[in-house]
């Protein structure tokens, strides 16, 4: 049977207008008339999910992964954040040895996976981010957006272009409440455990026409080893950026900075087969805006404000897809055109175990006007 691209089917409530179901793919054995129309479908659905892949190799994941950037080979973080201890990433990341482009992360025990032995997953509870967790008693039945994000070094290393997930392993399947706690009331049923995505295109497509203006001609300044530097940050309750507290790390608590490796990035990225723009910034790490007539504004406090106005229409309920993850379930994304969030909360016992792949591109992103 030829491959087939099935949009995803969403509520008649719903706004989310991204996601496909790709049927009769083996990521194991890919085609070359599978490849392109893997291409094909990944930059005009966002997200795709080919199901039953439990038996995929780190290799072909890898390979499925670079198919999208064949000059690239090096994880999207490098090999130095995921091993520096500082880093807030560090916890959640364990290399395969034989595959090192690939990752494990979840949570609970794991005594031998892919060489990988007696490891210890954690999966990423907000308690642990944001600076008003939800209460110990209702940790089970409540939960929030752990942190929104791009997958990306953001120093030194371009963005990668796709990530891919392969769930390995999933805990039974309960339903949480995602809370947004930002005075909105806003709230949504969630799977235990999802992952959630929202589209860039649609941030920047719902913007009033000045602020459409206003983000096609900025840029976005990241700070210097962005993961450390905000390691004793606290995030806001909707996982969309941080508090402004004094609390991130200064230049000589930092690694030695290399100034060439800041990253300034248009915050608006093309499509490189639609075409169609994007609003992406990962709100964690920013640092500056940059304005089209020279003017820098600086001012922490009023970045984040500025950024968070701007993207904070998108995560609403009706934008965000929450994946359901089941054994087997292989997820492709365009890193380049959505943002994503880790949700929910384990218990200490539940195993899960997922793999990761993604790459620091070859080339940097496309602005707007490229
Ligand atoms: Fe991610």
């Amino acid at each position: 049977m030829p491959a087939q691209v099935k949009p995803f089917e969403h509520s008649s409530q719903s706004k989310i207008n991204f996601g496909a179901q790709v049927l009769d793919v083996d990521i194991e054995n890919v085609t070359k008339e599978d490849c392109d129309l893997i291409k094909d479908a990944l930059y005009k659905h966002q997200v795709l999910l080919f199901k039953n892949q439990g038996h995929v190799t780190p290799k072909a994941q890898y390979k499925l992964t670079s198919m999208f950037d064949p000059e690239s080979d090096t994880y999207g973080h490098g090999t130095d954040v995921p091993n520096s201890a500082k880093s807030i990433l560090h916890p959640d990341l364990k290399t395969i040895p034989h595959q090192p482009q690939v990752q494990v992360i979840g949570n609970g025990f794991v005594e031998d996976y892919e060489g990988l032995k007696n490891i210890q997953l954690k999966h990423p509870h907000h308690r642990t981010f944001h600076r008003d967790p939800i209460p110990l008693d209702k940790d089970l039945d409540y939960t929030r957006f752990y942190r929104w994000h791009i997958d990306a070094a953001l120093y030194g290393r371009n963005p990668p272009k796709v990530t891919t997930l392969l769930a390995v392993r999933v805990p039974g399947g309960r339903k949480q409440t995602l809370l947004y706690d930002d005075g909105t009331g806003e709230e949504m049923e969630v799977p235990l455990g999802t992952t959630a995505f929202v589209s860039g295109e649609t941030m920047y497509n719902i913007l009033s026409e000045k602020d459409k203006e206003f983000v096609r001609t900025s840029k976005i300044e990241y700070a210097p080893h962005p993961y450390i530097w905000m390691s004793k940050c606290h995030a806001l309750p909707t996982g969309l950026g941080l508090y402004s507290e004094g609390l991130e790390l200064s230049e000589d608590e930092l690694p030695p900075i290399e100034k060439e490796k800041i990253q300034i990035l248009p915050m608006v990225w093309k499509n490189p087969s639609t075409g169609n723009l994007s609003l992406q910034v990962h709100p964690a790490a920013i640092r500056k805006i940059h304005c089209a007539d020279g003017t820098v504004i600086d001012d922490l406090q009023q970045v984040r404000d500025i950024v968070y106005k701007l993207q904070r229409p998108a995560i609403s309920p009706e934008y965000v897809y929450p994946h359901d993850w089941e054994v087997g379930d292989f997820v492709l994304f365009h890193n380049r055109g959505l943002l994503h969030s880790v949700v929910g909360a384990f218990a200490g016992d539940e195993v899960r175990i997922f793999r990761q792949c993604n790459l620091a591109a070859s080339v940097g992103v496309d602005g707007p006007d490229s």
